[in-house]
């Protein structure tokens, strides 16, 4: 036995690990507009968030104009949450300073005429923007303020075949759920397919209904996309047909996952994700997810009768409940408990990598590059600064059904 006796835990990576403002990588997210909630969460109250560790609250003010301000009000210091709703901006609730969208305190309350002019106070804040029914904010130095990056997926310029929708389910354990772990181990959830057979189909039962755990173990590997990483799947299916899957991760914080029901009965050629999902640190130790879908139309309105790929979206898989009983979590793990159980924060030194683990390995080292670059003075990758490219930037993860005598390419034979 090797005794755990005087044993020394390495230290955390903080270079890729820490989110608080100042830190590398959280300087490097600060650069990406990020999902902070969905527009329909907006409503006549003001949102208190916390992102990134910082604490801050959103608001649509009743001209519609979108504000996103630091939480504490300038004056002295009482949270904007419990500020009023008006016209022309936000009017803290103790001594009623009012705050416009951009930050400005145009009215003190108990305070002489024009006082507010005289002092000229300004609540600080971040730039804000929607897409998708999705609020987002940007976080980072005024001058590096990007465009949005968008994605083909969403992109609906021209099409009335799917209507975007944002979407979060906050109480449960699913898509747009607080998980009690840092951000990357959702993230690397997504570069690890082995998961799916193992903890999914061998260790808690069939969870996906899904050919993906079904028969043969697959064939996989993983390579570098234009805007991230990817595992490449090669299976074939119970029926004879191979399926070619991919999911992938796209610097530094967005997950695509093909559909996860396709039963692989009918050949489909390039079955694109029709969701980017935003993993967004809360704080050191705790990430929310957050997503757009592209959900087909049906007379113009979201249908009703389609299902979503990934499997959250309108229904709750059991293990997914965080409220279950310790001795079903215990016979029955599904990836809350695989994940919050690698701890709070990973220890990356801690770890024994192996060869299924070759995807986080490729991200990791990129982040790594990316947050060193940033210290050299360059921009991170998949940002717009002028021109975005035609139809969105493109993104490689789908589902791929062939016939028995086709075996996919993407994986050499053997
Ligand atoms: S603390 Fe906000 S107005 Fe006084
Ligand atoms: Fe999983």
């Amino acid at each position: 036995m090797k005794s755990l006796y005087g044993r020394q835990v390495p230290e955390e990576d903080y270079e890729l690990t820490r989110v608080d403002p100042g830190t590398p990588m959280g300087e490097m997210l600060r650069r990406y507009w990020q999902p902070v909630c969905t527009s329909e969460e907006l409503t006549d109250l003001p949102k208190r968030i916390r992102i990134m560790c910082e604490d801050l609250v959103v608001f649509r003010d009743k001209s519609g104009a979108l504000g996103c301000l630091d939480l504490h009000c300038a004056h002295r210091g009482t949270s904007l949450e419990y500020g009023r709703v008006e016209d022309d901006g936000i009017r803290c609730c103790y001594h009623g300073w009012k705050f416009r969208t951009d930050g400005k305190c145009i009215d003190m309350a108990c305070e002489p005429e024009g006082m507010a002019a005289t002092m000229d106070v300004w609540q600080g804040g971040y730039p804000t923007m929607e897409f998708g029914g999705l609020v987002f904010i940007y976080m980072g130095p005024p001058e590096a303020q990007p465009e949005f990056t968008l994605f083909d997926i969403i992109d609906t310029a021209g099409r009335d075949d799917v209507v975007l929708r944002g979407l979060k389910l906050w109480q449960d354990h699913s898509l747009g759920w607080v998980r009690n772990c840092h951000w990357m181990q959702h993230v690397e959830n997504a570069l690890d397919p082995w998961h799916l057979i193992v903890l999914h189909e061998m260790i808690s039962g069939d969870q996906f209904n899904s050919v993906l755990t079904l028969g043969d173990w697959p064939e996989m590997d993983f390579e570098e996309t234009e805007l991230g990483v990817r595992y490449n799947l090669v299976k074939q299916l119970p029926n004879g047909n191979w399926l070619e899957r991919h999911s992938e991760v796209i610097l530094p914080n967005i997950v695509l996952v093909a559909n996860i029901h396709q039963r692989g009965e009918q050949p489909i050629w390039r079955e694109k994700a029709t969701e980017v999902i935003w993993c967004v640190p809360y704080d050191n130790e705790t990430v929310y997810g957050i997503c757009i879908c592209a959900w087909p139309a049906k007379d113009g309105v979201p249908d009703p009768d389609w299902k979503p790929g990934t499997d959250t979206l309108t229904e709750i898989r059991p293990g997914q409940l965080r409220e279950r009983t310790y001795e079903d979590k215990q016979r029955k793990p599904d990836d809350m408990e695989a994940q919050e159980g690698q701890r709070r924060i990973p220890i990356h030194g801690a770890e024994n990598l192996g060869t299924v683990d070759k995807g986080i390995g490729m991200y990791r080292r990129k982040l790594k590059a990316v947050v060193r670059a940033m210290r050299d003075g360059q921009d991170p990758p998949n940002l717009v600064r002028d021109q975005a490219p035609n139809g969105g930037f493109e993104t490689s993860c789908w589902n791929t059904v062939t016939p028995p005598d086709e075996r996919p390419s993407v994986l050499p034979e053997g």
